[in-house]
């Protein structure tokens, strides 16, 4: 029966599943069941001992997120008291592990007094990655079984790792090749004839011994991890509990662990991780693109041009196992991005992230050519050429020619109609955009571009070779700058604004680091170059609307032949090979400058006022996109954010970070600051009627 743990009596062992399809989640009612079958268990004197198993596809996947939201209901089992007696029975009990044990199955697991796992098993604690901690003793017995550094690395990381692994780091005692459930029912059996002590997690002192000369131990991870758990509150709580098995009784620590879960279960940071976990999931749900649509499988790929984005995406594509031929115009400029390419794999050989036969392996699998026949029989090719539209349209007509009927032409571009793009081929059905961020071989995003007329076989195609090539691909539709960066320009702009009324570009990207994000806009300008940008707005020029505001400083900058750290300075100055930002008083003299020029009288700004005045219109814009159906949701937004801007997950995307900002906040301020600073910041319809309605954007449909 789903939803229960099953009692199976093998003469004197009693075998305990738990099913829960699909991953036996420990839900209220399967924590309940679990302690009734232990009791029933330890109280039938003709059971000598207990195997724990799963049903179906793994041991456990741990707690079920979605009760999360609601408080326990009235009675509810308490996990941590459960464990407590699996731990305590005089019965041995043997966890048998196949699939995943993962979170609280982990805990069931750390519980038991041996564990064994089948090969392929992958388990872990990854609690930390919702925000929360492992809160029935994980956080005691792990470093008491392990040591406390392993621990560390197991909480903290939160990842799942390969039974192999786990036996190294030893919360698996061993890894079964023969019938799991068989070798731990015999296992069971043969502990309780033995009558030895049995191992209780809880009761060993080996490792806390080892440390209690080094506290020191804590403040370094904490000192390790600082960059990456930068902003998160859970990291940070998981050391502190980790920490408590030298410093409190067994007991009392375990109350300390579950106080912390609680705390963070209810809080924001927590809410903003599950949000994220699940918004990642729905980006793959498409109404009109159900599940059944065709697939064309991809056995090989093309890409048309080797420049920064080309290069990159190719690299994505040799890591994914697919074969790629790369198409340039010259050959000095496929051996320049051939030669990128490699460096950037030697470098990372060069940390020890890759052996030198996986570069090559890697490198093998690019195929450079000058001959557009090369593609003929590559199943999608990917576009990356200059940002100009003419030249996109020629590459796709000669694409049309050479690349087989059914294959599908995806472009790069970040501001190009897509829809034009496609109606230079004779199968637009089959063009999509596929906008990868810089590095395209680092950052997990993918924007994929429906076009007007592009068909859902292609589209579900390309939503699986995002994943294939291990990104998040979410679908938007076309508009200037899609979904990210038009959300962007809305926020850089008012940060200009800002910079003309008073503010420096260091402090703008303080508040807005602090905040969360990796950089501020002008570092991240700097990072990604002026010049390009410069030429969009150039040939823009001629049609800006005359009664918008428009802040002349960043062309200012561009004149001077500053373009950002490749020409050694840009919003800031840089040393000679330093990427360091030194605030450039030169700027500071230019931007009071333009004040003047436009008789601005400059004023403190606040850091108080940065927030809302940058992140509210990224928000407005937010909500322009999903009123007019350019992405699915407000999630799939947040998604595009977290994974294409650093955007920090402990606040769950700019869009879930609103609703709980509150949508009447953002909609007066927006008014406010619409009437005091003009029309780009008038408010969005949507944003206008969910306030009035008290609503979210998690209320949009
Ligand atoms: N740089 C970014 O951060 C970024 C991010 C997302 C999207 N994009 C988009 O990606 C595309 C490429 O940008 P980039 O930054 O890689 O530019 P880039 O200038 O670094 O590279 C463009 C490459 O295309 C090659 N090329 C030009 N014409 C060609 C042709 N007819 N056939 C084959 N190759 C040709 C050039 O030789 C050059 O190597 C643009 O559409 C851009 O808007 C860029």
């Amino acid at each position: 029966m789903p939803g229960s743990v099953t009692f199976e009596r093998h003469d004197d062992v009693a075998l305990l599943r738990l099913d829960n399809p699909p991953v036996n989640g420990l839900s209220f009612a399967m924590r309940a069941a679990l302690g009734e079958r232990v009791a029933q268990a330890l109280a039938d004197e003709a059971v000598k001992a207990i195997v724990i198993a799963g049903a179906d596809r793994m041991f456990c996947g741990g707690a079920d997120i979605r009760e999360f939201s609601a408080p326990p209901p009235p009675g509810a089992a308490h996990l941590p008291a459960i464990l407590d007696e699996i731990e305590a029975s005089p019965k041995p009990v043997v966890a048998a592990i196949h699939g995943v044990a993962a979170g609280g199955g982990m805990e069931v697991a750390l519980a038991c007094h041996v564990r064994l796992a089948a090969p392929g098993t992958r388990l872990g604690l990854p609690e930390v990655t919702l925000g929360i901690l492992p809160g029935a003793g994980g956080t005691q017995r792990m470093p008491r079984l392990i040591g406390i550094e392993k621990a560390l690395d197991v909480i903290v990381g939160g990842k799942l790792h390969p039974v192999e692994k786990a036996l190294a780091l030893g919360f698996v005692d061993e890894c079964v090749e023969g019938d799991l459930v068989e070798t731990a029912i015999a296992r069971a059996r043969r502990l309780a004839a033995d009558g030895a002590p049995l191992r209780r997690a809880s009761k060993l002192t080996e490792h806390l011994e080892a440390a209690l000369g080094r506290p020191e131990i804590f403040d370094d991870f904490r000192k390790k991890m600082a960059k990456r758990a930068r902003g998160f509150d859970a990291p940070y709580a998981c050391v502190d509990c980790v920490e408590t098995t030298l410093t409190m009784p067994y007991a009392e620590a375990l109350k300390n662990e579950r106080a912390v879960f609680h705390r963070l279960r209810e809080s924001d940071q927590s809410a903003a991780q599950r949000h994220a976990f699940f918004a990642e999931r729905e980006v793959a749900k498409i109404p009109d693109v159900p599940k059944a649509t065709p697939v064309r499988s991809i056995a090989s790929a093309g890409v048309v041009g080797c420049g920064t984005m080309g290069g990159g995406i190719a690299m994505s594509i040799a890591n994914a196992g697919l074969p790629v031929t790369v198409l340039e115009s010259s050959p000095e400029a496929l051996d320049r991005g051939m030669a990128i390419i490699r460096r950037n794999y030697a470098a990372t050989v060069s940390k020890g992230r890759l052996s030198q036969a996986q570069m090559d392996a890697r490198l093998a699998r690019i195929t450079p050519t000058l001959d557009d026949a090369d593609l003929g029989a590559a199943d999608v090719v990917i576009e990356a050429v200059f940002e100009e539209l003419p030249l996109k349209k020629e590459v796709f007509a000669r694409l049309d020619l050479v690349c087989k009927p059914e294959a599908i032409l995806a472009t790069n571009t970040s501001t190009l109609d897509v829809d034009a793009i496609a109606a230079a081929t004779s199968r637009p059905e089959r063009v999509i955009g596929t906008h990868f961020f810089s590095p395209a071989n680092v950052m997990k995003l993918m924007e994929n571009v429906r076009g007007a007329r592009t068909s859902p076989e292609t589209i579900a195609t390309v939503m699986k070779l995002s994943k294939k090539l291990g990104k998040v691909g979410v679908l938007v539709g076309v508009c200037d700058g899609f979904v990210g960066n038009r959300m962007l320009y809305a926020y850089r702009r008012q940060a200009d604004f800002l910079l003309e009324e008073g503010a420096l570009p260091e402090q703008i990207d303080r508040v807005i680091y602090d905040f969360g994000l990796p950089m501020g806009p002008y570092q991240m300008a700097d990072l990604a170059g002026l010049d390009v940008s410069w030429r969009v707005r150039k040939a823009q020029a001629p049609n800006r609307p005359a009664h918008l505001r428009y802040s002349p400083i960043a062309d200012r900058i561009c004149e001077q032949g500053r373009y950002g750290q490749k020409t050694g300075a840009g919003w800031y100055r840089y040393e000679e090979g330093s990427r360091l930002p030194i605030p450039d008083p030169a700027i500071h003299e230019l931007i009071a400058n333009v004040s003047a020029e436009l008789g601005i009288e400059r004023r403190a700004i606040s850091d108080d006022e940065i927030i809302p005045r940058c992140l509210y219109p990224l928000v407005n814009e937010g909500a322009k996109i999903l009123d007019e159906g350019l992405a699915l949701r407000a999630g799939d937004i947040d998604v595009i954010w977290m994974h294409g801007y650093g955007f920090p997950r402990y606040r769950g995307g700019p869009m879930f970070w609103a609703d709980l900002v509150g949508l009447r906040t953002i909609y007066d301020t927006m008014s406010r600051l619409h009437d005091e600073h003009g029309e780009w910041l008038a408010p969005a319809p949507l944003l206008k009627r969910l306030a009035e309605q008290g609503k979210g954007f998690r209320e949009v449909d």
